[in-house]
């Protein structure tokens, strides 16, 4: 059944039907039903239903709703989409009142309204999936202690740090990924219902009583921006692409780690996988996966913004792959979400030693802080450290004459500084990667998490 046939000779021709139904929107049944009783009740209160025609709407919707979340819900090969689903399912059990219900709307405000019910729902469900895996990263960063490790730059040994600094960035990246789904909310918590086809009509509707019953922050203010804008979709898809990309950081990261040359980490087998050919083998699939499975994502926020910027006012038929996109870019979202938290939970981390040389810049601060000048000691340490690695050797196998030679200012006691222990000891920038900022960090993101 379609819910247009009056001007129409012909019934529609199968590859119309087969190229414009698109039955992703089938997951918005239980929100298109709340939206559906939500507007019912405004036409009996503002007197274009009777209470007896209320009633029966009621009832029907309920039953359908009843059918859609015990998963009993028919679909029918007629049917267009949702919204002529449980119109026909309405028409079903109520018979001719059913047709009282679309009264004062148009599927291009009720579409819209069915979305932003949908994503104001699964915005708090990947707040809190989000929160769940930076919790995981901090209950690691917990079990490292003060494991120290090299921090990179250029991939390129830089300073040793505690590990647990390391995994607490992601923990921090997270965080602010987990605020910009709570910070869309506003955005999308605006009830089109009421808008119409686009211009709202003459029948006197109650636009704020539905955003009220309906939970809205408020009802839309211009009815063509209502039925027409679709930011608050590429939003939401820009949120599950930022997200993504930290995920994406992460499992290269893990990826690495993992590898015989790292060595730093071993997974649990149930979070990894064989080789078919290599009986050796024990692959990070899961990381690599949410690594690929980005790309697809960011394809999905570029669909939403590509599909919007050519589009004049007001609907569009272009807006209904709005869902297949967003749909896509949560759900997978979602599963990494998932699988990433399992993978890393089962980590069992064993870095071997920083290299010699990564306490260079320390000893160049003990210069400055006995008055050379940073160029100066740079220059200094840069040819000790030139010599050492010409004969295999790193600071840790300096001598204190050759200490000397370098700046006549390093005294022996210098070589106590050299390891990897000593230079996190040292470290006293606020937020640096010392263990008190680590424990700082622990309980300022528990608290956020909390
Ligand atoms: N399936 C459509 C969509 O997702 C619903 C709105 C259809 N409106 C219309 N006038 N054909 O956008």
């Amino acid at each position: 059944m379609t819910l247009w046939g009056g001007r129409f000779e012909e019934g529609p021709a199968e590859v119309l039907w087969r190229f414009t139904v698109d039955d992703s929107d089938r997951r918005l049944l239980v929100d298109d039903v709340t939206g559906s009783l939500a507007h019912a009740a405004m036409l009996g209160d503002v007197g274009l239903l009777s209470e007896d025609e209320v009633v029966d709407i009621v009832t029907g919707l309920r039953a359908v709703l009843e059918e859609a979340t015990g998963g009993e819900f028919e679909w029918s090969d007629g049917d267009e989409d949702v919204h002529s689903a449980v119109e026909r399912r309405l028409y079903e059990l109520i018979g001719e009142t059913a047709g009282k219900l679309h009264t004062g709307r148009s599927r291009n405000d009720q579409v819209c309204l069915d979305l932003r019910l949908y994503l104001r729902r699964a915005a708090e469900e990947r707040a809190g999936q989000i929160s769940d895996l930076a919790k995981v990263l901090v209950a690691v960063a917990e079990e490292v202690g003060d494991t120290v490790v090299a921090s990179y730059t250029h991939v390129q040994q830089a300073q040793p740090v505690p590990l647990a600094h390391h995994l607490l960035a992601y923990a921090w990246m997270l965080q602010r990924d987990r605020d910009r789904f709570l910070d869309v909310n506003p955005r999308i918590d605006v009830s089109p219902l009421g808008a119409g086809a686009s211009a709202g009509g003459r029948l006197p509707l109650d636009p704020e009583q539905t955003a009220a019953v309906l939970g809205f922050a408020s009802a839309f203010t211009n009815s063509m921006d209502a039925v027409a804008s679709r930011d608050f979709v590429a939003e939401y898809a820009f949120c599950c692409s930022q997200t993504m990309v930290t995920l994406s950081r992460l499992s290269e990261e893990l990826v690495l780690w993992a590898s015989d040359e790292f060595g730093w980490v071993t997974f649990g087998d149930a979070f990894t996988t064989g080789s078919s050919a290599m009986p050796h083998k024990k692959n990070p699939d899961i990381a690599e996966l949410v690594r690929g499975k980005t790309a697809t994502v960011i394809g999905d926020l570029t669909a939403l913004l590509t599909l919007q910027k050519g589009l004049p006012l007001t609907y569009n038929r272009d807006l209904q792959e709005d869902k297949r996109a967003v749909f896509h870019a949560d759900d997978t979202l979602s599963l990494a979400l998932a699988a990433l938290s399992g993978m890393v939970e089962s980590a069992d981390f064993h870095p071997p030693p920083p290299s010699g040389m990564v306490t260079a810049l320390d000893l160049a601060e003990l210069l400055v802080e006995r008055g050379v000048p940073f160029r100066r000691a740079h220059q200094a340490i840069g040819g000790l450290v030139a010599g050492l690695a010409a004969e295999g050797r790193t600071l840790l196998d300096a001598s204190a004459g050759e200490l000397y030679a370098a700046q006549p200012q390093l005294v022996p006691e210098d070589l106590d500084e050299l390891t990897a222990e000593a230079s996190v000891a040292a470290r006293v920038t606020p937020g640096g990667g010392s263990m008190e900022s680590v424990r700082r960090q622990l309980s300022e993101l528990r608290r956020r998490l909390a």
